[in-house]
């Protein structure tokens, strides 16, 4: 499931037509949606994709899927209100995780701090949290990381 798949869903289709998965698109906004339909049914890989038209906080049933991937940025500031729905939104899907889903956000780095917030995501009794930094160039410029929480299996102690 990619989350804010938005009218050019770039990550749903770069997922879709690398993978051997069905993806399922959730956008809110009701143009975008419709637009990130018409490009993924030009790209000829439409028969791999769903595509809904909801709030990812209005749908409750996450548990059919492999991995969430939430490309909801939140741009284009950092102010607290921001990194409080970005966290509302982590929150809402981990807590509809079965044990060994993922879910996966982009995590704003080095330039992309300037433009989008951060979710302070930390590992608990419930998630194992790693952070994936690419690191290009000798000042690091990429913009955005990846933050991934998986789902503990019932019963296993935290990871070290
Ligand atoms: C960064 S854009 C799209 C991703 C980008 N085009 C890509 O694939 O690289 C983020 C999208 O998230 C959508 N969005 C923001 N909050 C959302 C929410 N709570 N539920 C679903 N979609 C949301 C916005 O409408 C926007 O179209």
């Amino acid at each position: 499931m990619v989350v804010g798949s938005g009218p050019l869903p770039l990550t749903a289709l770069c997922i879709g037509s690398t993978l051997d998965v069905r993806v399922t698109c959730v956008e809110r906004d009701a143009e975008c949606h419709d637009l990130g339909r018409q490009l993924i049914a030009m790209s000829g890989l439409e028969h791999k994709f769903e595509s809904i038209n909801a709030d990812i906080l209005d749908l409750t049933e996450l548990d059919g899927h492999d991995a969430i991937v939430g490309v909801v940025l939140l741009g284009v500031s950092t102010d607290g209100q921001q990194e409080n729905t970005k966290a509302t939104i982590a929150q809402h899907i981990i807590d509809r995780m079965l044990p060994g889903m993922r879910m996966v956000l982009r995590d704003p780095h080095g330039l992309g701090k300037l433009l989008y917030p951060s979710v302070d995501l930390a590992s608990s009794a419930h998630v194992d949290v790693t952070r994936h930094v690419p690191k290009i160039g000798p000042n690091h410029p990429y913009r955005s990381g990846l933050v991934v929480a998986e789902r503990r299996m019932a019963g296993s102690g935290h990871a070290h």
